[in-house]
């Protein structure tokens, strides 16, 4: 299976194919230096065979964690390309989570102002989200992806085996963004949610659906002008609760689900929802103090003074973009 995101100045090739890493030079060039980024969470097997594949390969392992998504880190990666001569026409691999994605398509970003980068995401998050659409960034202290850019990777290598290994929480967590997916752009991708009676088995088709969403939302709005807003669904209340616990106790996609039934007004559309994310083992809540999330989204990047823009699913499959007064979250939906 094969999608292109076709951008302004850029296209970006998508393959979604069971043991692709195996021969990742079917996807890419791999005649040129390779510097893999993986972290120590990411079984080591993985890296090994796709080292096998280059002539010129080496590897950077972070730490897992968002701690690694830091100028530090980001740093020790721009001294070890430097050192190794790398140049631009060198490639990057993102080879993990949204975690590694983001720091590697960073570095290769700004790295001698762009070089090759392409991904192998190896988590549902990552595979079914962040590793399309260009956004690339670390942390600064809790604050998330502060110092970022919009970079592209030629293309990303779907391998779905590389999720045999993902722990049970992590593989649930990420298709919560699926679920988002189905919610603002695609009934029936929400409607497969509600009707399995197992997920897996529906795995190839969640993610190919939900990559056709953003496909088409990024091809319109590259660097989120205005309807690129809508992939934000649940995350403006989401975003804040996942930093406000220190970016550990929640994952991103369980803080999305959470956003998204604190935002929905639809008491129809709310319960559904509520059943699907219990089928996926997601939190429904999470104990947070109101004036501090209240505090966050006004200091969020996405914030225009006092308002905010959210997201609002009135029929599931369509998506609105409401302006609203921050502190009218307050009682209402917080
Ligand atoms: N750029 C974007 O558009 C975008 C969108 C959504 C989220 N994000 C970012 O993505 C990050 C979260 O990504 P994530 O949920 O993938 O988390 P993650 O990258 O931290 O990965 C989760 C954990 O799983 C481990 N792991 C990865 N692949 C594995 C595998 N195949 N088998 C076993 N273990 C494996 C990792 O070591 C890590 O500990 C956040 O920083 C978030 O801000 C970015
Ligand atoms: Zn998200």
């Amino acid at each position: 299976m094969e999608l292109a995101i076709n951008l302004a100045e850029h296209t970006s090739r998508i393959y979604i194919e069971r043991e692709a890493r195996l021969h990742l030079a079917d996807y890419l060039n791999l005649n040129c230096k390779v510097m893999i980024i993986t972290d120590k969470g990411v079984p080591e097997q993985y890296h090994r065979e796709i080292l096998e594949q280059c002539e010129n390969g080496y590897l950077y392992v972070a730490e897992q964690g968002e701690g690694t998504k830091s100028l530090a880190v980001y740093e020790r990666i721009v001294e070890r390309l430097l050192k190794l001569d790398f140049s631009r026409k060198d490639l990057i691999i993102a080879l993990g989570g949204g975690v590694i994605g983001d720091l590697s398509g960073f570095a290769a970003g700004t790295f001698k102002r762009g070089m090759r980068f392409a991904s192998v995401p190896t988590t549902t998050l990552s595979q079914i989200d962040s590793s399309i659409g260009g956004k690339a960034a670390v942390n600064m202290g809790e604050v998330k992806n502060v110092i970022g850019t919009f970079y592209h990777p030629e293309a990303v290598i779907i391998d779905l085996d590389t999720l045999k290994t993902l722990p049970k929480r992590h593989y649930h967590n990420g298709l919560v963004e699926a679920v988002k997916a189905g919610l603002i752009a695609d009934k029936e991708l929400f409607e497969l949610f509600e009707k399995a009676e197992n997920v897996d088995e529906h795995l190839e088709e969640i993610i190919t659906r939900a990559l056709k969403v953003k496909k088409a939302v990024v091809e319109e709005d590259e660097k989120e002008q205005h309807l690129r807003k809508i992939l934000n669904f649940g995350h403006t209340i989401g975003h804040a609760i996942e930093s406000l616990y220190h970016l550990k106790n929640y994952y991103h996609g369980e803080c999305v689900g959470i956003g998204m039934m604190k935002i929905l007004d639809n008491k129809e559309i709310k319960e559904r929802l509520r059943k699907v994310l219990l089928k996926l083992e997601a939190p429904l809540e999470a104990a947070y103090d109101a004036d501090e999330v209240v505090m966050f989204i006004k200091k969020d990047k996405k914030a225009n003074g006092n308002y905010v823009t959210i997201v609002q699913v009135e029929e599931v499959g369509k998506a609105e973009l409401i302006p609203i007064e921050i502190e009218s979250l307050r009682g209402n939906k917080l």
